[in-house]
Protein backbone atom coordinates (compact mmCIF):
# COMPACT_ATOMS: atom_id res chain seq x y z
CA UNK A 1 0.00 0.00 0.00
CA UNK A 2 1.03 3.49 -0.62
CA UNK A 3 2.34 5.30 2.04
CA UNK A 4 1.52 9.46 1.98
CA UNK A 5 4.40 12.56 2.25
CA UNK A 6 2.50 12.40 5.92
CA UNK A 7 2.74 8.67 6.88
CA UNK A 8 6.56 8.75 5.73
CA UNK A 9 7.71 11.84 7.58
CA UNK A 10 5.68 10.64 10.85
CA UNK A 11 7.63 7.46 10.54
CA UNK A 12 10.78 8.76 9.99
CA UNK A 13 13.32 8.81 12.71
CA UNK A 14 15.12 12.45 12.59
CA UNK A 15 18.72 11.96 13.66
CA UNK A 16 19.88 13.45 17.48
CA UNK A 17 21.70 16.05 17.12
CA UNK A 18 25.08 15.39 18.96
CA UNK A 19 25.18 18.36 20.98
CA UNK A 20 28.10 18.72 23.24
CA UNK A 21 28.51 22.19 24.18
CA UNK A 22 26.76 25.59 23.73
CA UNK A 23 28.03 25.99 19.87
CA UNK A 24 26.78 22.93 19.04
CA UNK A 25 23.27 23.85 20.46
CA UNK A 26 23.29 27.14 18.51
CA UNK A 27 24.70 25.61 15.48
CA UNK A 28 21.58 22.79 15.59
CA UNK A 29 19.26 25.64 16.22
CA UNK A 30 20.60 27.57 13.13
CA UNK A 31 20.59 24.48 11.32
CA UNK A 32 16.88 23.74 12.37
CA UNK A 33 15.73 26.82 11.15
CA UNK A 34 17.13 27.29 8.28
CA UNK A 35 16.37 23.83 7.25
CA UNK A 36 12.73 25.06 7.74
CA UNK A 37 13.19 28.25 5.58
CA UNK A 38 14.04 26.72 2.89
CA UNK A 39 11.42 23.82 2.85
CA UNK A 40 9.10 26.86 2.78
CA UNK A 41 10.63 28.65 0.34
CA UNK A 42 10.30 26.01 -1.94
CA UNK A 43 7.14 24.16 -0.70
CA UNK A 44 8.98 21.09 -0.10
CA UNK A 45 9.02 18.31 2.83
CA UNK A 46 12.21 16.68 2.59
CA UNK A 47 14.20 16.79 5.89
CA UNK A 48 14.06 13.61 7.34
CA UNK A 49 15.86 10.52 7.85
CA UNK A 50 14.63 7.59 7.17
CA UNK A 51 15.74 3.73 6.86
CA UNK A 52 14.84 2.38 3.64
CA UNK A 53 14.08 -1.09 4.80
CA UNK A 54 10.72 -0.04 5.99
CA UNK A 55 10.07 0.28 1.96
CA UNK A 56 10.93 -3.18 1.68
CA UNK A 57 15.15 -2.74 0.64
CA UNK A 58 17.10 -5.07 3.21
CA UNK A 59 20.47 -4.46 0.64
CA UNK A 60 23.38 -3.04 2.59
CA UNK A 61 24.45 -1.60 -0.20
CA UNK A 62 21.09 0.39 -1.26
CA UNK A 63 21.93 3.61 1.45
CA UNK A 64 19.23 4.99 3.90
CA UNK A 65 17.98 8.29 2.78
CA UNK A 66 18.73 12.01 4.46
CA UNK A 67 18.69 15.33 2.79
CA UNK A 68 21.92 16.94 1.38
CA UNK A 69 22.10 20.03 3.92
CA UNK A 70 21.10 23.09 1.96
CA UNK A 71 24.07 25.47 2.89
CA UNK A 72 26.57 22.89 1.75
CA UNK A 73 24.81 22.15 -1.21
CA UNK A 74 25.60 25.46 -2.32
CA UNK A 75 28.90 25.65 -0.93
CA UNK A 76 29.56 22.13 -3.44
CA UNK A 77 28.01 24.07 -6.42
CA UNK A 78 31.01 26.60 -5.89
CA UNK A 79 33.28 24.35 -7.27
CA UNK A 80 31.37 24.06 -10.30
CA UNK A 81 31.48 26.50 -13.62
CA UNK A 82 27.82 25.40 -15.03
CA UNK A 83 28.10 25.63 -18.93
CA UNK A 84 24.12 26.98 -19.26
CA UNK A 85 22.00 25.25 -21.07
CA UNK A 86 24.62 22.55 -21.80
CA UNK A 87 25.48 20.54 -18.70
CA UNK A 88 23.48 18.18 -17.21
CA UNK A 89 22.82 17.54 -13.52
CA UNK A 90 21.96 13.44 -12.34
CA UNK A 91 21.55 13.29 -8.67
CA UNK A 92 21.95 9.18 -7.89
CA UNK A 93 19.73 7.90 -5.19
CA UNK A 94 17.26 11.22 -5.02
CA UNK A 95 15.34 10.50 -2.56
CA UNK A 96 12.45 12.94 -1.84
CA UNK A 97 14.27 15.29 -4.40
CA UNK A 98 15.91 17.95 -2.40
CA UNK A 99 19.32 18.14 -4.72
CA UNK A 100 16.80 17.89 -7.85
CA UNK A 101 15.25 20.94 -6.74
CA UNK A 102 18.28 22.76 -5.74
CA UNK A 103 20.11 22.27 -8.49
CA UNK A 104 17.30 23.09 -10.82
CA UNK A 105 17.94 26.78 -9.31
CA UNK A 106 21.08 26.94 -11.70
CA UNK A 107 20.88 27.09 -15.16
CA UNK A 108 21.48 23.37 -16.39
CA UNK A 109 19.95 22.33 -19.29
CA UNK A 110 18.27 19.50 -17.41
CA UNK A 111 17.99 17.87 -14.27
CA UNK A 112 17.58 14.17 -14.03
CA UNK A 113 17.06 12.18 -10.52
CA UNK A 114 17.25 8.53 -10.07
CA UNK A 115 15.88 6.80 -7.10
CA UNK A 116 15.09 3.09 -6.05
CA UNK A 117 12.28 3.27 -4.25
CA UNK A 118 8.44 3.97 -4.64
CA UNK A 119 7.40 5.65 -2.22
CA UNK A 120 10.71 8.30 -2.12
CA UNK A 121 10.34 8.65 -5.69
CA UNK A 122 6.34 9.55 -5.22
CA UNK A 123 7.02 12.10 -2.89
CA UNK A 124 10.02 13.35 -5.06
CA UNK A 125 7.47 14.65 -8.03
CA UNK A 126 5.22 15.78 -5.53
CA UNK A 127 8.19 18.10 -4.36
CA UNK A 128 9.25 18.59 -8.24
CA UNK A 129 5.91 19.42 -8.52
CA UNK A 130 5.18 22.20 -5.75
CA UNK A 131 8.80 23.65 -6.58
CA UNK A 132 8.40 24.17 -9.76
CA UNK A 133 7.67 27.56 -10.00
CA UNK A 134 10.81 28.31 -8.26
CA UNK A 135 13.04 26.46 -10.68
CA UNK A 136 15.28 27.95 -13.42
CA UNK A 137 15.55 24.76 -14.90
CA UNK A 138 11.99 23.36 -16.06
CA UNK A 139 13.19 20.11 -17.85
CA UNK A 140 13.27 17.35 -14.54
CA UNK A 141 13.04 13.81 -15.22
CA UNK A 142 12.61 11.70 -12.35
CA UNK A 143 13.36 7.53 -12.63
CA UNK A 144 12.42 4.83 -10.31
CA UNK A 145 15.03 2.60 -10.76
CA UNK A 146 17.95 1.01 -9.04
CA UNK A 147 20.79 3.22 -9.97
CA UNK A 148 23.09 -0.03 -11.44
CA UNK A 149 20.59 -0.08 -13.52
CA UNK A 150 20.30 3.61 -15.10
CA UNK A 151 21.82 4.32 -18.90
CA UNK A 152 23.67 7.29 -18.65
CA UNK A 153 22.33 9.66 -21.67
CA UNK A 154 25.05 11.22 -23.35
CA UNK A 155 24.49 14.43 -22.32
CA UNK A 156 25.15 14.20 -18.83
CA UNK A 157 27.78 16.10 -17.74
CA UNK A 158 27.08 16.21 -13.82
CA UNK A 159 26.96 13.36 -11.11
CA UNK A 160 26.02 14.42 -7.86
CA UNK A 161 25.64 11.31 -4.51
CA UNK A 162 25.38 12.13 -1.34
CA UNK A 163 26.55 9.18 -0.05
CA UNK A 164 23.57 6.55 -1.60
CA UNK A 165 25.34 3.52 -2.07
CA UNK A 166 27.92 0.69 -0.36
CA UNK A 167 30.72 -0.21 -2.77
CA UNK A 168 29.15 -2.91 -5.19
CA UNK A 169 26.52 -0.52 -6.27
CA UNK A 170 28.75 2.35 -6.35
CA UNK A 171 30.96 0.58 -8.79
CA UNK A 172 28.55 -0.11 -10.97
CA UNK A 173 26.80 3.11 -11.42
CA UNK A 174 30.64 4.60 -12.21
CA UNK A 175 31.28 1.65 -15.14
CA UNK A 176 28.00 2.55 -16.38
CA UNK A 177 29.38 6.53 -16.20
CA UNK A 178 32.74 5.22 -18.18
CA UNK A 179 30.61 3.53 -20.46
CA UNK A 180 28.83 6.23 -21.40
CA UNK A 181 31.71 8.83 -21.64
CA UNK A 182 33.52 6.15 -23.91
CA UNK A 183 30.58 6.14 -26.31
CA UNK A 184 29.84 9.80 -26.14
CA UNK A 185 33.61 11.15 -25.76
CA UNK A 186 32.89 14.37 -22.95
CA UNK A 187 33.88 15.57 -19.86
CA UNK A 188 31.51 14.30 -16.59
CA UNK A 189 32.29 15.52 -13.35
CA UNK A 190 31.32 13.60 -10.08
CA UNK A 191 30.44 15.37 -7.10
CA UNK A 192 30.63 12.67 -4.29
CA UNK A 193 30.08 14.35 -0.83
CA UNK A 194 30.38 11.12 2.31
CA UNK A 195 31.24 11.40 5.76
CA UNK A 196 34.55 11.09 6.43
CA UNK A 197 34.60 7.45 7.44
CA UNK A 198 33.34 6.35 4.29
CA UNK A 199 36.04 4.61 2.11
CA UNK A 200 34.05 3.58 -0.98
CA UNK A 201 35.37 6.17 -3.47
CA UNK A 202 38.84 5.82 -2.47
CA UNK A 203 38.55 1.66 -3.14
CA UNK A 204 37.05 3.24 -6.50
CA UNK A 205 39.65 5.57 -6.89
CA UNK A 206 42.20 2.68 -6.53
CA UNK A 207 40.33 -0.01 -8.84
CA UNK A 208 39.24 2.49 -11.82
CA UNK A 209 42.58 4.33 -13.12
CA UNK A 210 39.96 6.35 -15.69
CA UNK A 211 38.42 7.81 -12.00
CA UNK A 212 40.17 10.79 -11.45
CA UNK A 213 40.58 12.41 -8.58
CA UNK A 214 40.60 16.42 -8.69
CA UNK A 215 39.80 17.77 -5.53
CA UNK A 216 39.19 16.75 -2.03
CA UNK A 217 37.64 19.40 0.48
CA UNK A 218 35.85 19.47 4.12
CA UNK A 219 32.66 20.68 4.82
CA UNK A 220 32.65 21.56 8.41
CA UNK A 221 33.38 18.49 10.69
CA UNK A 222 31.45 15.21 9.83
CA UNK A 223 31.14 16.32 5.46
CA UNK A 224 33.98 15.38 3.26
CA UNK A 225 33.83 16.19 -0.82
CA UNK A 226 35.87 14.62 -3.48
CA UNK A 227 35.71 15.86 -6.90
CA UNK A 228 36.75 13.74 -9.52
CA UNK A 229 36.59 13.37 -13.37
CA UNK A 230 35.78 10.10 -15.58
CA UNK A 231 38.67 10.16 -17.71
CA UNK A 232 40.72 13.06 -18.28
CA UNK A 233 39.67 16.75 -18.69
CA UNK A 234 40.85 18.32 -21.57
CA UNK A 235 42.39 21.44 -20.05
CA UNK A 236 45.77 21.47 -18.89
CA UNK A 237 46.92 20.86 -15.36
CA UNK A 238 43.72 18.56 -15.05
CA UNK A 239 40.83 21.22 -14.70
CA UNK A 240 38.58 20.71 -17.29
CA UNK A 241 35.80 23.37 -18.48
CA UNK A 242 33.72 22.55 -15.86
CA UNK A 243 35.65 23.50 -12.75
CA UNK A 244 35.79 26.22 -11.25
C1 LIG B 1 21.62 9.81 1.50
S1 LIG B 1 20.16 9.75 0.50
C2 LIG B 1 20.48 11.13 -0.61
C3 LIG B 1 19.22 11.88 -1.02
C4 LIG B 1 19.45 13.03 -1.98
N1 LIG B 1 20.36 12.70 -3.02
C5 LIG B 1 19.97 14.25 -1.24
O1 LIG B 1 21.19 14.43 -1.27
O2 LIG B 1 19.18 15.00 -0.65
C6 LIG B 1 20.51 8.29 -0.47
C7 LIG B 1 19.37 7.85 -1.36
O3 LIG B 1 19.83 6.80 -2.22
C8 LIG B 1 18.74 5.92 -2.46
N2 LIG B 1 19.27 4.64 -2.94
C9 LIG B 1 19.90 3.67 -2.22
N3 LIG B 1 20.23 2.65 -3.00
C10 LIG B 1 19.81 2.95 -4.25
C11 LIG B 1 19.92 2.29 -5.51
N4 LIG B 1 20.49 1.07 -5.64
N5 LIG B 1 19.41 2.90 -6.61
C12 LIG B 1 18.84 4.13 -6.52
N6 LIG B 1 18.72 4.81 -5.34
C13 LIG B 1 19.21 4.24 -4.23
C14 LIG B 1 18.07 5.83 -1.10
O4 LIG B 1 16.74 5.34 -1.20
C15 LIG B 1 18.14 7.30 -0.64
O5 LIG B 1 17.01 8.00 -1.05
Amino acid sequence: MKKSLEEVIKRATVEPPKMTGFRDRIRHIVYRFSERFHERRFGIATAVDISIDQFGVTDPNCHRYNATNYRRFKQIMKWLKIRPDQDVFVDFGSGMGRVVVLAATYPFRKVIGVELTAELHEIAEENIRNARRRLRCKDIELNQMDAREYVVPPEVTVIFCWNPFGKEVLEKVFENVWKSVQESPREVVLLYTYPPWITHLDEALGKFEWLKERKRVALGRHLCLTICSFGTLRDEGGVGALLA
